[in-house]
């Protein structure tokens, strides 16, 4: 199915260095703080035709099983882009990679079967916009699968997210933020929370600001006009 014309602006997301670091950080993260095993939890048993928001250099892409018929994979950032177009060359599912962003996708509603977010909506300018996208594009009945990070600890840790989120972290993070609770999002944005579990990355070693981590599934109501 062709993308809609109506166009995101090409660099509407622009950072540069971040995306640098990401894509060497995030290839060691696969096997040293198991994110690996975190993706294929994340996509096993999709099917259909899914769209994945924010999709990075592509680090998911091999883990789409064969039962998904076609991934169309929108990211804002030029460099994690080509990134992505390069890692779809070697999916063994069909991915077409392009240019957008989660508040305005660039693809006709209800077209999807399942829709999936990594560490995506800590990062995204407005979170209620960009999940009520995500629900246009579901068709009802159609399945959000989704692992976030966001606020968790003790009263002392969620002093310290707070803060980060209010001064350095954004800067030189992406536009990451590090307090948003992704699961609360999604129920005010309407989706029916199905299974998720808690989870800290990484499992072992020091608890970060950004290790409080969720996976899980949510649905657009089958109902839903
Ligand atoms: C931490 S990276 C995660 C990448 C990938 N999903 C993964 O699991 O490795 C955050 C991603 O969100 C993208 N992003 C930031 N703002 C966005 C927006 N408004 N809409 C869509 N993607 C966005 C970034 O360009 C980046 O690729």
């Amino acid at each position: 199915m062709p993308l809609r014309s109506r166009k995101a602006p090409r660099d509407a997301v622009h950072h540069p260095l971040f995306a640098r670091c990401y894509a060497r950080v995030s290839v060691t993260a696969e096997t040293r703080m198991g994110m690996g095993r975190v993706r294929e939890r994340l996509l096993a048993g999709l099917s259909g035709r899914v769209i994945e928001i924010g999709a990075g250099n592509g680090l998911n892409f091999s883990h789409y099983p064969g039962t998904v018929a076609e991934v169309v994979a929108i990211e804002p950032e030029r460099r994690l882009r080509q990134l992505a177009v390069e890692a779809a060359l070697r999916a063994d599912v069909p991915v077409d990679v392009a240019p957008g962003v989660a508040e305005a996708l660039p693809v006709k509603s209800e077209g999807f079967d399942a829709a999936v977010v990594s560490l995506v909506l800590c990062s995204v300018r407005d979170v209620p916009r960009a999940l009520g996208e995500l629900r246009r594009v579901l068709r009802p009945g159609g399945e959000l699968r989704f692992f976030e990070h966001g606020r968790g600890g003790g009263r002392a840790m969620a002093g310290a997210q707070h803060v980060l989120d209010r001064t350095v972290w954004p800067l030189v993070s992406g536009g990451c933020h590090v307090a948003r609770d992704p699961v609360r999002a999604l129920r005010e944005a309407g989706f029916q929370l199905g299974p998720y579990r808690r989870l800290l990355m990484p499992q072992q070693g020091p608890v970060l600001p950004t290790s409080y981590c969720v996976l899980g599934t949510a649905w657009r109501p089958a109902d839903d006009a």
